[in-house]
């Protein structure tokens, strides 16, 4: 049993427990890791799964970056969380120091070359994300699967499952609260984006939800891979995100209907009759509208921070910009 392990029959052994919070040191990655795989989906290039052979963290994702800067990442993933919105837990790491080569190594050795990044690894690694395992899948393959099944019964019943599981209030709330601070903070990869919404970003998880129980214990949905741009929006007319943001305060169900078309077109996949199943089950059209309000809710809370809120000499750049962005939004939706 290796050295940090509880006492008992436990045979797992894993990262340290600070993985996600401290640099490993000692080339500690090189030591710890066993084996390294690549995730199957994702569109610029995805992320690698390090197992570890000892402590007690047993997996972490790790993703290349080749792109954005890892403030804006940052400032994303905070915005979501602090919006109810679960994000992975992590930190970044770079490439030029010890602890990024020692992650290089590590992958390495088990065939992976993470100096490279972006679709088709073309492009030097500009930061590494050392983040947590997020469980359930990706909404894309969620869809997928969903759209499996032996029997036109069974077909019936799995896509039964996914509306169920879409129509669980935290999902929804999780859902629009993810696409208003999406397009706050200048996220054009999910679903404030032009064209079909980009549901491998998003993980969904079943869980219990019997409403007596507390939120954190319901099904939920985690944002991944998200992005932003925290420069000045004076600056960005020209920025796809600041036309989603119009759209949101002045047509908010197009990006509704650009989630569900992305469900519908990754069922579709699996099955050419799955997506018509979906959107003519009886709760398709209960499901669609409750989303749509959640989402105009959930636009006007945020705007009313912005004009709830104060200029103040003390204010910081970035929460002056995030009062202006509310305040745009805010202008839309009263005007
Ligand atoms: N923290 C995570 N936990 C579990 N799976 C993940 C995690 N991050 C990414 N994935 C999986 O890898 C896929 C690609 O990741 P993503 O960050 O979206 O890469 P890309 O930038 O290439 O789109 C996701 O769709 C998901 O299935
Ligand atoms: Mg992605």
């Amino acid at each position: 049993m290796a050295a940090g392990d509880a006492a008992g029959p436990s045979p797992i052994m894993r990262y340290p427990s600070t993985v996600l919070d401290q640099p490993l040191k000692n080339k500690d990655w090189k030591k710890y890791t066993k084996t390294v795989a690549k995730s199957g989906e994702g569109v610029s290039g995805g992320v690698y799964f390090f197992g570890s052979k000892k402590g007690p963290v047993k997996k972490v994702v790790v993703k290349p970056e080749a792109h954005g800067e890892a403030k804006d990442k940052d400032v994303a993933n905070s915005l979501l969380a602090s919006a109810g919105v679960p994000v992975p837990k992590g930190r970044i790491v770079f490439p030029d120091t010890t602890e990024g080569r020692d992650i290089v190594a590590a992958g390495q050795r088990a065939g992976a070359d993470l100096s490279l990044s972006g679709g088709g690894g073309i492009f030097d690694t500009k930061f590494f994300e050392v983040m947590s395992t997020v469980s359930g899948s990706s909404l894309s393959t969620a869809s997928k699967k969903a759209a499996g099944g032996e029997s036109p019964e069974a077909l019936a019943e799995n896509i039964n499952q996914l509306v169920l599981l879409l129509s669980a209030p935290n999902i929804r709330q999780q859902l629009a609260a993810m696409m208003v601070r999406d397009a706050i903070s200048g996220n054009v990869d999910r679903v404030m984006k032009d064209g079909l919404s980009n549901i491998g970003n998003i993980m969904i998880e079943k869980r219990n939800d019997n409403k007596a129980l507390p939120r954190a214990l319901q099904s939920r949905i985690t944002a991944i891979d998200s992005e932003g741009t925290t420069d000045e929006f004076a600056e960005q007319q020209q920025r796809d995100y600041v036309h989603n943001l119009n759209d949101l305060g002045k047509n908010p169900a197009i990006y509704v209907d650009r989630f569900f078309e992305s469900i519908v077109y990754y069922l579709d996949q699996t099955n050419a009759q799955a997506g018509a199943i979906f959107t003519s089950h009886q709760k398709y059209g209960a499901l669609h509208q409750d989303l749509l309000t959640s989402l105009k809710q959930a636009a006007m809370k945020e705007a009313l921070l912005g004009a709830r809120s104060k200029e103040t000499k003390s204010e910081a750049p970035l929460e002056k910009e995030l009062r202006h962005r509310r305040m745009v939004l805010w202008d839309l939706l009263t005007s």
